[in-house]
């Protein structure tokens, strides 16, 4: 990306396949939610490497983030479900796209896959940032939209972290990126509600780069 440019959104070439969307709805619970009896957060993850433009998927699926990132959950090592194949295909074409897009450059050597669903039901409502305005804490992030149902809200928001000003807000369609630069940004979603049926919820991938 452009170095006065902080973010971007993209329509995606690369959709999410069928299959890939389906994979949402096996999702394993985030066991390290503060609620214990109200579990709102469902997901996978899974890291690599970007190489000479080629992805080399690493093993493991250890995450940390530290107290100043992430005052809900910072400072405790996670270990997440690993990631499905359908999934992790869908992110190599996401992260090809990107390189052929020039938002990465060869520099951005790591990187993170989330796959997340916030669920809401009649009685609760999901948070997809519990902590808050936030950095993730790399050089760049992407979430994308992958799907949505039965929910109002969830809307994204960008803030630069210098002016406080907010530099972006909007729903994000499916298959749509919103691709910025973590350092000088915090980005936040607003909580999900159930608007018909049971169960709502709202899927996305996102994605962390950084250069180490
Ligand atoms: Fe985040």
């Amino acid at each position: 990306m452009k170095k006065n440019k902080l973010f971007k959104i993209l329509n995606l070439e690369n959709k999410f396949q069928t299959q890939t969307i389906q994979s949402y709805n096996f999702l394993k619970n985030d066991i390290y939610l503060k609620s214990k009896n109200w579990i709102f957060r469902k997901r996978s993850f899974a890291k690599g490497r970007i190489y000479n433009s080629k992805i080399k998927w690493l093993k493991g699926t250890n995450f940390f983030q530290n107290k100043k990132n992430n005052k809900y959950v910072g400072g405790v090592k996670r270990k997440f479900e690993p990631m499905n194949l359908k999934l992790k295909n869908n992110v190599e074409k996401i992260i090809k796209e990107f390189i052929d897009k020039k938002l990465i450059d060869k520099k951005i050597r790591f990187f993170g896959a989330h796959a997340i669903r916030i669920i809401c039901n009649k009685k609760n409502l999901g948070y997809p940032v519990p902590e808050g305005y936030h950095h993730d804490g790399f050089d760049f992030v992407s979430v994308i939209a992958v799907n949505r149902s039965n929910i109002s809200g969830g809307k994204s928001y960008l803030k630069n972290a210098t002016t406080r000003r907010i530099i972006f807000s909007g729903n994000l369609k499916n298959n749509q990126a919103l691709f910025f630069n973590d350092k000088k940004l915090l980005h936040y979603a607003t909580p999900i509600k159930l608007v018909k049926g049971k169960l709502g919820f709202r899927d996305m991938v996102v994605l962390t780069f950084s250069k180490n």
